[in-house]
């Protein structure tokens, strides 16, 4: 895993959950599935949860397929970062609870099939100019 650096970790945590995340997948044979999402937070310096509330080819394929990439953006400055890594389904125990609450405290009728963990392994800019899809980490 890399450490994600903190203005990195605070864009997220200061656009969650309101701004639109991309959470990206692969099925086995590498097919790719992106999906809109907003329930994502920084766990820690190396880690970022996100609730699955409708996942569903994202689902069977976090199931067959470790391999992810979540992208986010501020829309205002453009400054936005992609983060690859490995990603853990966890049905139950702490991270589910802790993705729960998140999640019914933003929006208490939503009840999230589980708590996916994405560990960062790169980091990359995803703002447009000459720094587009330069490695951070
Ligand atoms: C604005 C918006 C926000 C969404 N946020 C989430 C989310 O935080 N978690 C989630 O599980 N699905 C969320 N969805 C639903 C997914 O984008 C998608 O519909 C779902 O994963 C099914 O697609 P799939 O079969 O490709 O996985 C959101 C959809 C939209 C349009």
């Amino acid at each position: 895993m890399v450490k994600i650096p903190p203005n990195i970790l605070k864009l997220l945590e200061e656009l969650a959950p309101r701004a639109l995340c991309i959470f990206a997948t692969a099925s086995r044979n590498g097919k790719p599935n992106a999906v809109p999402i907003v329930f994502a937070w920084p766990l820690n310096n190396e880690e970022i949860i996100i609730a699955d509330n409708f996942f569903n080819k994202t689902r069977l394929n976090i199931e067959e397929n470790p391999q992810a990439a979540l992208s986010f953006w501020n829309p205002e400055t453009r400054e936005g970062y992609q983060i690859k890594g490995k990603v853990e389904l966890h049905i139950s125990g702490p991270l589910f609870e802790e993705v729960t609450s998140r999640v019914r405290s933003a929006k208490p009728n939503l009840k999230p099939k589980a708590c996916v963990l994405l560990k960062a392994e790169e980091v990359y800019s995803v703002k447009p100019g000459p720094e587009a899809g330069k490695k951070v980490v």
